[in-house]
């Protein structure tokens, strides 16, 4: 098993690129867990399943589906879906499908994986707190909902998409509700976890702090 550093937090908190840049400084690889459930939940639309379709049928649905990375693109069953899962309705999806049980089993054994034969900077919900709790190292990264919402809208907007701001706030308030108030692996930051408010904090900023709080327990 590899060392783990985990990264959990809300929408717009800056999780993806802060992990990437990480993964990239420590040589470490880059598990980008939201992609799977976007990807997962890319599949679950296609076969018409619903947010209320009981977890047998999205179990049978996921059955014999293989979501995988290969440089650095996201692959559902060979087919490239990293652009299509990128949008704020893929998002919606992706937070919908993923309170799901059926969902979250699917794809633990996936994430875990990841961790057998390497280091991993893993981001997401659950990563400090279901996914990998013996952790080597946790971190929660927070800010405040204006500044994960204007985070949210300058991403999609840098990627040619069509949303206001006001969009923006409403997809990382509904999608943050929605993931911090489910049954199953909900949002929250682990008693062990070190947190992070990137709100006034330049990208630079935040890789900092996360790379003192890794060296000062190496
Ligand atoms: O990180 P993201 O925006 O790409 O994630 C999309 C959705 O997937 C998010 O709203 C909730 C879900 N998700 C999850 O439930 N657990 C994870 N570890 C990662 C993402």
């Amino acid at each position: 098993m590899g060392k783990v550093i985990a990264i959990d937090g809300p929408s717009g908190a800056g999780k993806s690129t802060v992990s990437k840049l990480i993964a990239e400084r420590l040589g470490f690889e880059f598990l980008d867990t939201g992609a799977l459930y976007r990807a997962a939940a890319l599949h679950l639309k296609r076969m018409n399943m619903r947010e209320e379709s009981p977890d047998a049928d999205i179990s049978r649905a996921l059955h014999g589906v293989v979501i995988n990375f290969k440089n650095g693109r996201v692959f559902l069953n060979d087919e490239d879906v990293s652009d299509a899962i990128r949008t704020t309705e893929a998002g919606h999806y992706a937070s919908v499908f993923s309170a799901k049980k059926a969902v979250r089993d699917f794809l633990l054994q996936t994430q875990r994986d990841a961790a057998v034969h390497n280091d991993i900077v893993a981001e997401g919900r659950d990563m400090t707190t279901v996914v990998f709790p013996d952790a080597w190292k946790k971190f929660f990264l927070d800010a405040s909902e204006q500044g994960r919402a204007k985070r949210r809208y300058l991403q999609l907007k840098e990627k040619g998409m069509k949303i206001t701001m006001e969009e923006a706030s409403a997809d990382v308030r509904e999608r943050d509700k929605r993931d911090s108030s489910r049954d199953i692996a909900p949002l929250k930051k682990a008693d062990d976890a070190v947190c992070i408010d990137t709100t006034d904090l330049s990208l630079n900023e935040v890789i900092e702090e996360v790379l003192k709080a890794v060296n000062k327990t190496q």
